[in-house]
């Protein structure tokens, strides 16, 4: 099972895990700060980055693109509660983008988290950025984790404990000499006031892509104009220290 299709563990997760989304807003907003009025957020989930963009940036309108229905029920619940004007939401996967938003086009596109990679096929990955390419009219920003100093294979475990849960994390994975990573997270999470577990075992595989290759994909319209370490404009990447691998792409 997919921990995204349990959005109230995935949210425990995630925030537990990253408990500097406010960061990774701020730096998306100064990149996007330039004139944009629309912005498409592929695997945007419940919200965690277009929802408090979009009380910044309130004359941006933004598209959630998710393939999980329940992530996407959080979001509109939190739309409707916050009364956003500014945010709608598209279930669907993302090997469908070029034909469920065929006619559209974008000012911006974001996927954070390392989520784009989930598209493994490559005729499927070709065609999606070909549709980038044509249908987002200024700049991609692509977050991933930093693959290239994360050890070939991993069998680890990590333990946090968070609003009153104790969260298991045990990673296990093998990446191959194309950055193809294949293998599982389980995911345990102990209330620690009933002593109740839940234990989800997430198999998956992640394509991780290689800057130069996004170039290619994108094609000479566009260019990279910076490739950043971390949430944080001054770090640049660097292939041995940083932790993330982001890639900023405007059209020329
Ligand atoms: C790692 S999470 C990241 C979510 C969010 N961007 C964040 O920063 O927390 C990956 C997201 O991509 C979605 N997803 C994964 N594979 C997908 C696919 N092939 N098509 C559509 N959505 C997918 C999941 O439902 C989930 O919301």
């Amino acid at each position: 099972m997919k921990i995204y299709n349990n959005p109230e563990l995935f949210n425990l997760w995630r925030e537990s895990h990253e408990k500097k989304a406010n960061e990774e807003v701020q730096f998306l907003k100064s990149i996007l700060e330039k004139e944009i009025k629309s912005l498409l957020d592929i695997g945007g989930a419940d919200g965690v980055h277009t929802i408090p963009l979009s009380r910044k940036m309130k004359n941006v309108k933004f598209t959630i693109y998710d393939g999980s229905a329940n992530l996407l029920d959080n979001a509109n619940k939190k739309i409707s509660e916050q009364n956003i004007k500014n945010v709608k939401t598209q279930v669907g996967y993302f090997e469908n983008i070029p034909q469920v938003l065929a006619d559209q086009s974008f000012d911006a596109a974001i996927s954070m988290w390392t989520t784009i990679t989930y598209v493994n096929d490559l005729e499927k990955r070709k065609e999606l950025y070909k549709w980038l390419s044509e249908n987002i009219e200024k700049t991609i920003i692509i977050d991933q984790s930093n693959f290239y100093n994360y050890p070939k294979s991993d069998l680890s475990k990590s333990v946090e404990i968070f609003k009153n849960y104790e969260i298991t994390t045990t990673r296990k994975y093998t990446i191959n000499e194309n950055y193809l990573r294949t293998g599982s997270y389980t995911f345990n999470f102990k209330n620690l006031n009933t002593n109740e577990e839940d234990e989800i075992y997430d198999p998956e595989t992640v394509q991780f892509i290689e800057p130069e290759e996004i170039d290619k994909l994108l094609g000479t319209k566009w260019e990279r104009t910076n490739t950043f370490g971390s949430y944080n404009q001054k770090h640049k990447f660097d292939k041995k220290n940083s932790k993330r691998l982001i890639t900023i792409h405007e059209q020329k």
